[in-house]
């Protein structure tokens, strides 16, 4: 898909100004808003993502898709498998390395877009539990990330093409996990056995089998690709 990349020096949040541009009609989908650096960067959770110059910081434009999140994770662990970063996703899409966490997707909607925010560390990690592509490889091109992200990620299959590629890279499956913030109710843990065709997480309690379609999950193990 042809992009337009808005390239902005400094910005509170690519994801604030992909709202802003798609509200002035000065976006289309598959265009890319990227910035050098953030002074409010968002995470999921309400968090906040550091995004010091020399990262990442990419706002993908796309059309509304129920597998959106799984696939923009898929994509960004397609981009770093190419360079040779062994990369694997913790359900639903933190893109991790080593048990390091390296890249974040955030996904909001406007209208009929999904706003697909992705955060790769590329030159720094700013925290410890974090990791940056630097550490790998010397490829610190924010523009060439970013395209490559996007047309991968506008080139993943629908339906169980997406979920089984999606299995396959899923460092959760096999895990003791707890996943938090599902509303007000306490944690769900158990053993992940496995992801649904609507990407949600499905957890074996020992009560039985709980259904998880977001929250957010902790290994309770280290994990490695071959669980
Ligand atoms: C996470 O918490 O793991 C998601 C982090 C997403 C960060 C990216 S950086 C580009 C885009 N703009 C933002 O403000 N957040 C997302």
């Amino acid at each position: 898909m042809k992009s337009t990349i808005h390239h902005i020096e400094q910005t509170t949040s690519t994801q604030q100004e992909a709202h802003r541009l798609i509200a002035e009609g000065g976006v289309k989908t598959g265009d890319i808003v990227l910035a050098d650096e953030q002074t409010a960067g968002r995470g999921r959770f309400g968090r906040s993502w550091i995004s010091p110059n020399g990262g990442l910081y990419a706002t993908v434009i796309c059309s509304a898709d129920p597998l959106l999140s799984l696939k923009a994770g898929l994509a960004v662990v397609r981009a770093l498998r190419s360079v040779g970063i062994e990369a694997g996703l913790k359900w639903p899409n933190d893109v991790m390395v080593e048990n390091l966490k390296i890249a974040g997707v955030l996904i909001e909607t406007d209208g009929n877009h999904s706003l697909v925010g992705i955060g790769l560390n590329l030159t720094s990690a700013p925290l410890q539990t974090a990791t940056c592509v630097a550490v790998y490889v010397n490829k610190p091109d924010r523009n060439e990330w970013a395209q490559a992200i996007a047309d991968l990620l506008f080139d993943i299959p629908s339906g169980s093409a997406a979920i089984d590629e999606y299995r396959s890279v899923c460092l959760t499956l096999g895990n003791p996990v707890s996943i938090d913030g599902i509303g007000n109710n306490p944690p769900v843990g158990g053993i992940a056995v496995d992801v649904d065709d609507c990407g949600r997480l499905i957890v074996q309690t020992r009560e039985g089998k709980r259904i998880v379609s977001s929250g957010e999950c902790l290994h309770l193990r280290e994990s490695n690709l071959s669980g």
